[in-house]
């Protein structure tokens, strides 16, 4: 058995089945290259036959990404594998992720198929796929759940077709470790053939226990890999986080006794680009990446580290990115400054036209606010609601009059396909006036299902960063908006949601 662990990462396909999180082809372009940057050792990049977007998404990221091995999922069917191989077509190192449920539940509920059939079908997916590409990871959805017997010769069939990695996801959220971490040990003891694949852990939070089931596969059911996504985004309670997994194996060394690939210092900022890009907010204190996460407040403890810092310290904050929230540029920083700490922060704009764009938002951002930090500059690159000629809403202007006693006012200004329009209404506050005097013009008669605000950088100087999440007819999306008035962010981020609302589509659902 080998002592390397390999990283996973579904951020960009089991991540975004979070409601409201799902991403255009160039954010997931971006996030992916943050990826590689972090050195993941294999990206799943989405699920290709489930629409266009996703395929072109695939197509783009196995284009593009040279070190990490691009994967698309694919559902148990010549169909879905085939567009997979397809989209993959360019990529270095390919692999395509196809599964279908085994658990009697899903089976006889969802799939109304007999295990028989889902073997044969299981076995010939991995056949037809094993012609096409050379790297073929297999699951059993509801693997967990599953009555181990049979899973034990679906299993054993598809190695033998050829599945080189096993994966065997707790779909539900299901497992306590010392039981999910046996259930791995078992199957590979009772498996003949086991050896000639990779097992590996794909386990939801719904229970919080993600992590610590992940492990225990790792650490009893000796499984290699890891699935996990950045934030532990994920649909209901999430996935296993990205973060926690790599910082829990790489300081329990001395325990787990496993080499990982990742260069941690990227992790931080991952978790900032996925967090801005869905709108998924990082609780102050989640581990490694929340904003607490390094913040001594109590005297003793404060005393402690300024003594020797591992009183009180198991990890080094700079280990995973975080510096002393450095001041980047001012006012004066010019385009070539502008674009090498674009580069430093992992971000690339393909277009000169994109760069100059940005570079003219962050000269506007530096007039309002003296200080510019690494978040401002990543919230700026990610804001979508400003006029892009490809989307149909941009912001221009807003004006509000709020005064105690008084019924907030807004007027405002913002493009609908390219022409200019002004809004105007009364509300509760100025954020709620605002952003009524937007739909009084679009009447999308989109339901709001979440408002948040979030200070970027800490103090009331920082920028604004709000998510808004809509619902219509049906679809969820979220819109994030950054700015020093967090009035205009609102409007921003009430935008960046109706382009969504706009430019969503319809895709096949994977375990649907
Ligand atoms: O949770 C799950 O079962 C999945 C599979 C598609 C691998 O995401
Ligand atoms: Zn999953």
């Amino acid at each position: 058995m080998t002592d390397k662990l390999i990283i996973f990462d579904t951020t960009l396909r089991d991540g975004e089945q979070s409601p409201g999180a799902s991403m255009t082809r160039d954010e997931k372009l971006r996030i992916a290259r943050q990826l590689e940057r972090l050195r993941v050792d294999v990206i799943e990049a989405g699920f290709a036959a489930s629409s266009n977007g996703d395929f072109e998404a695939v197509q783009l990221i196995a284009n593009s990404i040279k070190d990490s091995t691009v994967c698309s999922l694919s559902r148990a069917n010549d169909r879905d594998i085939a567009r997979a191989a397809e989209a993959l077509k360019g990529a270095n190192s390919a692999r395509i992720h196809t599964f279908i449920a085994t658990s009697a539940l899903h089976m006889e509920k969802k799939l109304r198929m007999t295990p028989e059939q889902v073997l044969e079908q299981a076995k010939q997916s991995v056949r037809f796929a094993r012609n096409l590409v050379g790297d073929i990871e297999f699951s059993p959805e509801d693997g967990y759940r599953s009555d181990p017997d049979f899973l034990c010769r679906v299993l054993e069939a598809v190695i033998a077709e050829g599945a080189s990695t096993i994966n065997v996801p707790d779909t539900v959220g299901y497992a306590v470790p010392e039981l999910y971490g046996n259930f791995i040990k078992n199957l590979r003891e009772r498996i003949p053939n086991s050896d000639k694949a990779i097992w590996s852990v794909h386990c939801h939070n719904d229970l919080g226990m993600a992590v610590a089931n992940s492990l225990a596969g790792v650490k009893i059911g000796g499984a290699r890999q890891v699935e996990c996504t950045v934030n532990g985004l994920g649909e209901r309670a999430g996935n296993c986080s990205l973060e926690e997994i790599v910082m829990a194996v790489k300081t329990r060394k001395d325990y787990f006794g496993l080499e990982l690939g990742i260069d941690a210092k990227h992790i931080l900022a991952a978790s900032r680009m996925v967090s801005q890009t869905t709108g998924f907010v990082v609780q102050p204190n989640k581990a490694v990446v929340g904003a607490n996460a390094f913040a001594h407040a109590s005297g003793i403890h404060q005393d402690g580290v300024l003594k020797a810092r591992d009183t009180y310290e198991i990890m080094r904050a700079e280990d995973v990115g975080w510096t002393a929230n450095k001041l980047v540029l001012g006012k004066l920083s010019g385009r070539n400054a502008f674009k090498q700490r674009l580069q430093e922060l992992g971000v690339q704009l393909d277009s000169e036209s994109e760069i100059n764009a940005a570079f003219a938002r962050f000269k506007e951002l530096a007039d309002r606010k003296s200080e510019i930090f690494d978040e401002d500059i990543l919230a700026l690159v990610g804001d979508e609601s400003v006029s892009l000629e490809s989307e149909q809403y941009g912001f221009v202007s807003l004006s509000q009059h709020s005064e105690t006693g008084e019924r907030p006012r807004a007027a405002i200004v913002f493009t609908a396909g390219g022409k200019e329009m002004k809004g105007e209404s009364d509300g509760n506050g100025p954020v709620d006036a605002s952003l009524k005097a937007i739909e009084s013009l679009v009447k999308s008669g989109a339901e709001m299902v979440l408002y948040s605000v979030n200070a970027i950088s800490g103090s009331t100087e920082s920028q604004g960063e709000v998510t808004v999440r809509l619902q219509n007819s049906g679809r969820v999306v979220n819109g994030v908006g950054a700015d020093p008035d967090i009035v205009v962010a609102s409007a921003k981020a009430y935008l960046s949601a109706l382009n969504k609302l706009q430019n969503k589509a319809d895709r096949v659902a994977a375990q649907g």
